[in-house]
């Protein structure tokens, strides 16, 4: 098996901003701050940062992936659709990396990746667009051969595997086990077809362990879980912090 390097952790702080805009949407202001969060990671090791500017902007919003841009000294690592106003943003803002993830129902696969098989032309054209502007390309599609045969001659260069199927199924055994194999042998075909590997999406402290069995893995982008662990890992201090703020009260 192909360990060689560690494997790197981006850490998706889209979760940081859904939590702003629950209380702050249209007002540009408010906590937390997801460009906050990003320093935060990075100084706890995190090898690189991604963000979701999703063309309805229900969670990160334009300002956060400039202030982004300006604050991650690490990878910063744009997931994006390819409409063309998102894509005009991603050339002038010029992350380390690009995700492209489907957004609309028919950019998506059966099981929820990027189709990129089926939009070979468009894809192959814009992975050239990001990679003349310094840009590196990745495509998030299912552990499916086509997808990836698609993904190597699109050129890009990574793949990220949609981990959301596996994830679901983690709790039965057989399934997890049928999930787990289609993993491994996509990260195995993709680094034949000299793609780099990287995976994602519904990781958590649980499922993680398991997935170590899959050879060639350079990054994973986890968000949700951390987020959330982050919330229980944090609230006794915040707790702490707010009964020391009001044991001031009567004393003035
Ligand atoms: N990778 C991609 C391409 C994603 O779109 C997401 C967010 O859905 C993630 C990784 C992170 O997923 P999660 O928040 O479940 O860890």
């Amino acid at each position: 098996m192909d360990t060689a390097g560690t494997l790197k952790l981006g850490v998706n702080i889209d979760h940081v901003a859904t939590l702003r805009e629950a209380r702050y949407r249209g007002r540009a202001l408010g906590e937390p701050d997801p460009v906050e969060a990003a320093r935060l990671c990075l100084g706890a090791g995190a090898h690189g940062i991604t963000a979701h500017l999703r063309e309805d902007r229900r969670h990160i919003q334009d300002r956060d992936v400039w202030r982004l841009r300006e604050a991650v000294r690490g990878r910063l690592n744009l997931e994006m659709t390819h409409t063309p106003e998102i894509v005009e943003i991603a050339c002038r803002l010029k992350p380390d990396i690009v995700c492209l993830v489907p957004e609309r129902r028919q950019e998506v696969t059966t099981e929820g990746g990027l189709d990129a098989a089926g939009q070979e032309a468009a894809l192959a054209a814009l992975r050239r667009r990001m990679n003349d502007h310094g840009i590196e390309v990745s495509l998030f599609i299912d552990a499916d051969p086509r997808q990836i045969e698609a993904a190597a001659r699109i050129g890009s260069q990574f793949i990220e595997i949609h981990t959301g199927a596996y994830a679901e199924r983690f709790h039965d055994p057989a399934a997890r086990a049928r999930e787990l194999a289609k993993i491994q042998s996509a990260a195995r075909q993709a680094h034949g077809l000299g793609l780099r590997v990287n995976a994602g999406h519904g990781l958590n402290y649980q499922n993680l362990p398991d997935l170590f069995r899959t050879p060639h893995l350079v990054e994973l982008n986890i968000g949700h879980s951390i987020v959330s662990r982050a919330v229980f890992s944090g609230l006794e201090a915040a707790v702490r912090e707010m009964l020391a703020l009001m044991s001031a009260y009567g004393r003035s």
